[in-house]
């Protein structure tokens, strides 16, 4: 318990203890019983939930899915199985994996009427833009007239149908944005090589599938897939907390991953490697502009609000990268660039201070374009990584009978009252 006093007021706050020893104070009663609100801009020390999905501990670089540690995850299992452990709370077992992946299967190809949706965005529309909009649109194809039809619930479907097809649209969003025909998916294929055929495949001419590339593909997607109350997670959730339905509350997921601080920092890092590649300056001079902050210049792909000493996803992303690159025989000249910087700025007093370390964007993008992933596409890939991790929490939210709607307060800083006085209108 802890007591806080307000001059002859005070109220006691019950102390809460996670099951991995997290502490927060239960301040739940403070506004209705002293008036008072707490202030935490971008909410650096708010508990917005209690959740039972993910567990980081950010001083330890310590990540897990449901009490799986991520390095095991990422070695040993397939998006498939992650993804379900995530949903669900529990490895599959072969059966209801089975059922899963047909599931999965049986939903995998879109509507003919997406074609329509394709053709309405300009050529150059960001793919991430057509993602959040196809998948709202996705969401009035379902019927609701059932809740379960043939042992399988509708949330279930409707999971089902957002993996499935949010790989399908990105690749048909690729193909639109090139002028080359959408390409079907491929149901006897796993998840990761069924859209590596739907992006790179041709009419004439069947892509061939790298098993290495495969591995680092689905490595990356186990990565992604969830990271407790990240930006868009949360924005999912704020959606999911006012009814919404579930593909409405994860187009809102998508959009918020957009930004350059969240997802959209693995396209601005690589953009950052070439910047440097073909610029004048050196790293070390790059490095001082950033330190500097000049025209708000960052290291993109350096910092994060919970690590603070390592982030366990860049760390085995790094040593990917270097596998793939090595055994493609390649000189990586992004590598090398990604290299320089992070030594730089790992013995750099700026960096070392503020705790600023490379988290899971700094290596993701230089495995990406390995693939032959292009660069606009990238964010897209964190999206359809994420996916599972957004409807676990949407799900959460739904399972919860006592969840209320997520609405902070703020403190007012704008003017007081003022007299209204007409302008003459024509
Ligand atoms: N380069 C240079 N300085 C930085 C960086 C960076 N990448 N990140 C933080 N700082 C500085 C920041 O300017 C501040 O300095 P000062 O104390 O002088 O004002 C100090 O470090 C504390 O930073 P902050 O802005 O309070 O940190 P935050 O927790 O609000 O932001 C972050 C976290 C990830 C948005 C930020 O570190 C950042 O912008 N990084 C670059 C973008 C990036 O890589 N984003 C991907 C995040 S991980 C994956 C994901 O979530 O999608």
């Amino acid at each position: 318990m802890l007591r806080i006093e307000f001059g002859d007021q005070s109220l006691e706050c019950p102390l809460v203890v996670g099951t991995e020893n997290e502490k927060a104070i239960d301040i739940s009663q403070l506004r209705s019983k002293t008036g008072y609100i707490t202030l935490d801009d971008s909410f650096g020390n708010t508990g917005s939930c209690k959740s039972g999905i993910t567990y980081i501990d950010g001083d330890k670089g310590v990540l897990r899915y449901r009490g799986y540690a991520i390095e095991e995850l990422a070695e040993k299992s397939s998006f498939i199985e992650t993804a379900y452990l995530i949903i669900y709370g529990n490895l599959p077992n072969k059966s209801e994996y089975d059922l899963f992946s047909d599931l999965l299967t049986s939903q995998e190809i879109l509507h003919e009427g997406f074609r329509h949706h394709f053709e309405g965005f300009p050529n150059n529309a960001h793919p991430m833009a057509m993602l959040s909009a196809m998948i709202n649109a996705m969401g009035c194809y379902q019927s609701d007239l059932y809740e379960v039809e043939d042992g399988v619930s509708r949330f279930d479907k409707s999971a089902a149908q957002l993996i499935s097809q949010v790989r399908t649209i990105a690749a048909a969003a690729y193909k639109m944005s090139i002028g080359q025909p959408m390409v079907y998916p491929y149901p006897e294929k796993s998840y990761a090589e069924n859209f590596l055929q739907m992006m790179f495949s041709l009419p004439n001419k069947h892509y061939e599938v790298d098993p290495d590339i495969l591995h680092a593909l689905t490595m990356f997607l186990i990565l992604h897939v969830d990271h407790e109350q990240n930006c868009s997670t949360s924005t999912v959730r704020v959606v999911a907390s006012s009814g919404a339905n579930l593909h409405a509350s994860c187009s809102a997921g998508v959009c918020a991953l957009w930004g350059r601080l969240h997802g959209g920092a693995n396209q601005g890092v690589v953009e950052m490697f070439n910047k440097i590649k073909n610029s004048d300056y050196t790293v070390k001079e790059f490095i001082e502009k950033v330190k500097k902050k000049e025209g708000g210049a960052k290291l993109m792909g350096f910092g994060h609000r919970v690590y603070k000493n390592f982030d366990p996803r860049a760390q085995i992303l790094q040593k990917a990268a270097h596998k793939l690159l090595d055994k493609a025989g390649k000189q990586d000249e992004l590598l090398e660039i990604a290299q320089e910087l992070a030594e730089s700025a790992l013995h750099d007093e700026y960096f070392i201070e503020r705790k600023l370390y490379p988290n899971v964007d700094f290596y993701s993008g230089i495995i990406l374009q390995a693939i032959g992933i292009p660069l606009n596409m990238f964010t897209v890939m964190f999206a359809i990584g994420r996916m599972p991790g957004w409807i676990a929490h949407w799900k959460e939210i739904n399972e919860n009978s006592k969840q209320r709607i997520y609405r902070p307060r703020q403190i007012y800083v704008g003017e007081t009252i003022r007299k209204y006085i007409p302008v003459d209108k024509r």
